[in-house]
């Protein structure tokens, strides 16, 4: 899978997106991680990326020419399946958008900044508007890290551990169960009694257990879902 993401603050983007699973799945050939510079696509002195708003208000909006060269650059030497925009106003970002995006083989993540971006560019180049949540980033390049980790890392192959991803909290709904490691047995504060048990089947029907148990409490709001 490729993904390019397209940003005014590429140094944001270099830590995140060249560590630990991002990085193997990069090495290993399972992704493709590209960051474009917009400065980059501009064509004066100043590289400027943002202009006044139309109708005065305050803040600045990002400028139309800059990413439309940058979009259309990128689409004339490949198709890409979604042309994302990160904002605090698209659809609420879950494990199965994740999951749907991790099936395709070419991505755009055009960051956010500033006060906004030139409407058109969302009206006529844009196929999907994410948020990540109800709070307001300063800009999108963490959402668009937060996109690229979670949809690398369930790329089939990406991590070492296939089952591992797909048991992963979400995946079908449930938050996962509680997992302990050794010792067995610290200050007195012990592993349940069945993980220890060898028996599998016991194992199994305890972590589905605890799944609902956790969820209910935690997360009711999934189970309604
Ligand atoms: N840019 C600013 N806030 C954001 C959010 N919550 N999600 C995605 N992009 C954003």
């Amino acid at each position: 899978m490729r993904i390019d993401i397209i940003t005014v603050v590429p140094e944001l983007l270099a830590s995140p997106l060249n560590e630990s699973i991002l990085k193997r799945a990069q090495e290993s050939g399972h992704a493709e991680i590209y960051v474009h510079n917009l400065r980059d696509y501009t064509d004066d002195k100043r590289r400027t990326v943002d202009d006044y708003p139309f109708g005065g208000e305050a803040g600045m909006v990002m400028k139309i020419e800059p990413v439309y060269r940058c979009i259309e650059k990128l689409k004339s030497e490949r198709d890409y399946d979604e042309i994302i925009f990160t904002s605090p106003d698209g659809i609420t970002y879950n494990q199965h958008e994740a999951n749907r995006l991790s099936l395709m083989k070419n991505i755009i993540i055009l960051c956010g900044h500033y006060k906004g971006i030139d409407y058109r560019i969302r009206e006529h180049l844009i196929t999907r508007e994410i948020s990540i949540g109800d709070y307001v980033l300063t800009g999108g390049e963490l959402a668009a890290c937060v996109i690229a980790d979670s949809v690398v890392r369930i790329i089939p192959g990406a991590i070492g551990d296939e089952a591992s991803a797909l048991t992963d909290c979400f995946q079908d709904n449930l938050l996962a169960p509680p997992v302990y490691t050794r010792p067995a047995e610290f200050n007195g504060w012990k592993v349940p009694d069945v993980l220890l048990s060898g028996n599998f089947a016991e194992i199994e029907k305890w972590q589905d257990e605890e799944a609902w148990r956790r969820t209910k409490a935690l997360r009711p709001d999934l189970i309604e879902k």
